[in-house]
């Protein structure tokens, strides 16, 4: 599903990015010590070396404050109309995180809601934000994408524990020209409810209350079907890019830079071989920071920039699929900001 741009005379430009990592590094040695797992086996199946986590105490909404305030810096304003929090590991059940963010940021009054698309919560963020705009309700948005995974894995179930990582990323959207220079393209969106128990947690919503009700310790935790995800992943968000790519009118060689959700370095190289993307245009974060969720784009957009990867007028394609099934894909030419 893609939301129809004909004829539009508004658009959401991207005019500031910012990220965090908690200080707090887990080498894969760290994790090697404390269950069955080696470093040699997480690199070459994962392509992760570090991941960063929170410290006990420190919740969702303080990576989001810490990366939304350095958007707002990069974008060189102190207000935005409006506050979307992309998140899967909010700081309570209820209420949303994404109003104490905004408070936080000084932005209290302002609308400020959480949107819950695991892994491609960026992406349905990126498009929230830009329908608001688009259609005149706000001037700017401040999407951010902030998740603590680690607070949502089991610490000794070796298949997700080496996965995850805690992290936030944040962009500011402003209202600008479709033709101008960080113009987000059409963001192309979908889901499959059937395959909701691929990514879950089974206990502690309305559905299953109370772990005590529940057959296994297991389903108080994070739970992933990982095999069935990579193949899922790699076929969604190549789709998801070919349309993208389309409604840009843009071939695939066009693009300078493909920033896929980082969830695995063999499934970013088989996206970009699905799309025809030669893998030195891929930008690889997951190194440092393992998947990030909803942060991870942003976190890698940030890094591809710190680095010199990415350039103003570069064409740049934004993939991602996780929890849901949801997954999405846009284009932009990456603008002139500070970083
Ligand atoms: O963010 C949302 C989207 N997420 C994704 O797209 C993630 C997609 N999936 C993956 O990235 C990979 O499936 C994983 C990294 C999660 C797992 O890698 P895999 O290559 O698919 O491993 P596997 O699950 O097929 O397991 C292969 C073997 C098994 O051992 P046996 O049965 O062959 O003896 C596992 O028990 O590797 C074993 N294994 C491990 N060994 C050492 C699984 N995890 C580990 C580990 N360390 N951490």
């Amino acid at each position: 599903m893609s939301i129809p741009r004909t004829g539009r005379v508004r658009a959401a430009v991207l005019a500031g990015l910012g990220a965090w990592l908690p200080p707090r590094a887990v080498s894969n040695d760290e994790l090697a010590g404390r269950i069955d797992t080696s470093d040699t086996w997480i690199r070459t199946r994962t392509g992760i070396r570090t991941r960063h986590v929170v410290d006990p105490g420190m919740p969702t909404s303080r990576l989001a404050v810490e990366a939304g305030s350095r958007a707002l810096e990069s974008a060189g304003v102190s207000e935005v109309d409006v506050v979307v929090l992309a998140t899967a590991t909010p700081d309570r059940r209820c209420p949303a995180t994404a109003p104490v963010v905004a408070h936080r940021l000084g932005l209290t009054g302002r609308p400020a809601f959480d949107v819950s698309a695991v892994c491609s919560g960026f992406l349905y963020g990126l498009a929230v934000g830009a329908g608001l705009i688009e259609s005149g309700a706000a001037e700017s948005v401040l999407v951010i994408g902030a998740d603590a995974f680690s607070t949502i894995v089991d610490p000794q179930e070796r298949a997700t524990a080496v996965v995850f990582g805690d992290g936030a990323g944040a962009v500011v959207l402003r209202a600008g020209e479709p033709a101008e220079a960080g113009a987000l393209g059409q963001v192309v969106l979908g889901s499959d409810g059937s395959l909701a128990d691929l990514i879950t947690i089974r206990a502690g919503g309305s559905e299953h209350p109370t772990v005590e009700q529940m057959p296994s310790r297991a389903d108080s935790y994070f739970a992933m079907r990982g095999q069935e995800t990579f193949a899922l992943a790699v076929a969604r968000m190549a789709e998801a890019s070919r349309e993208a790519l389309a409604n840009a009118g843009w071939e695939a060689n066009h693009v300078d830079r493909l920033v896929c959700h980082q969830a695995n370095l063999r499934i970013l190289q088989a996206t970009s071989r699905r799309i025809g993307i030669s893998q030195e245009r891929l930008v690889v974060h997951l190194d440092q920071a393992g998947n990030t969720a909803a942060a991870s784009i942003p976190l890698a957009l940030s890094h591809a920039l710190s680095s010199g990867e990415l350039h103003p007028g570069e064409r740049v394609l934004l993939t991602a699929f996780g929890g849901g099934a949801a997954w999405g894909a846009t284009t932009l030419t990456w603008p002139q900001m500070k970083h």
